[in-house]
């Protein structure tokens, strides 16, 4: 029987796995008629912030710690202040991480265990309370 998983990280299947939610994430931001309006929030090409979020995941999982080094430092509110984030954005954001999470083979479990202390995340990058 194989040892449980530690941490999101490795129940995610290490970096691969972190990588593959992320480019899953924003493939459904790109699509999703929900997220059009964060989508349209970002650059059009989604090629460094695939990287950033990922990284900053990555680390943020239990992983190794890279976010600092490859992009200087992060405090993800201050990081949101220039964009227009209310309830309906956040929902959007964190709508597109569910269901990339759902994409990937993980116990759903995990999947809560991910999405709390990504919804109290979510919560403080918003710009706006309504
Ligand atoms: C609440 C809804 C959210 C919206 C609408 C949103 C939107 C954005 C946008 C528009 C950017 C700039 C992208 C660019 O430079 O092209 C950004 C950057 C970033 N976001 Fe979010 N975000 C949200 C929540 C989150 C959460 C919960 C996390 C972490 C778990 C996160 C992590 C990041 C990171 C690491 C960056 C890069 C920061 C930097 O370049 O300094 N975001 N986000």
């Amino acid at each position: 029987m194989s040892a449980p998983h530690q941490n999101p990280f490795e129940a995610l299947g290490g970096e691969d796995g972190v990588v593959a939610l992320v480019d899953r994430f924003y493939e459904l931001m790109d699509t999703l008629p929900e997220a059009a309006t964060i989508r349209a929030m970002h650059k059009e090409d989604l090629a460094l912030i695939r990287d950033k979020l990922a990284t900053f995941l990555i680390g943020w999982m239990g992983g190794p710690q890279r976010y600092n080094e490859k992009f200087g430092r992060v405090i993800i509110p201050l990081a949101h202040r220039p964009f227009d984030i209310g309830p309906a954005e956040r929902d959007a954001w964190l709508l597109c991480m569910q269901r990339a999470l759902e994409d990937r083979d993980v116990d759903p479990t995990w999947i809560e265990l991910i999405m709390q202390p990504m919804r109290q995340m979510a919560d403080m990058c918003m710009t706006r309370s309504a």
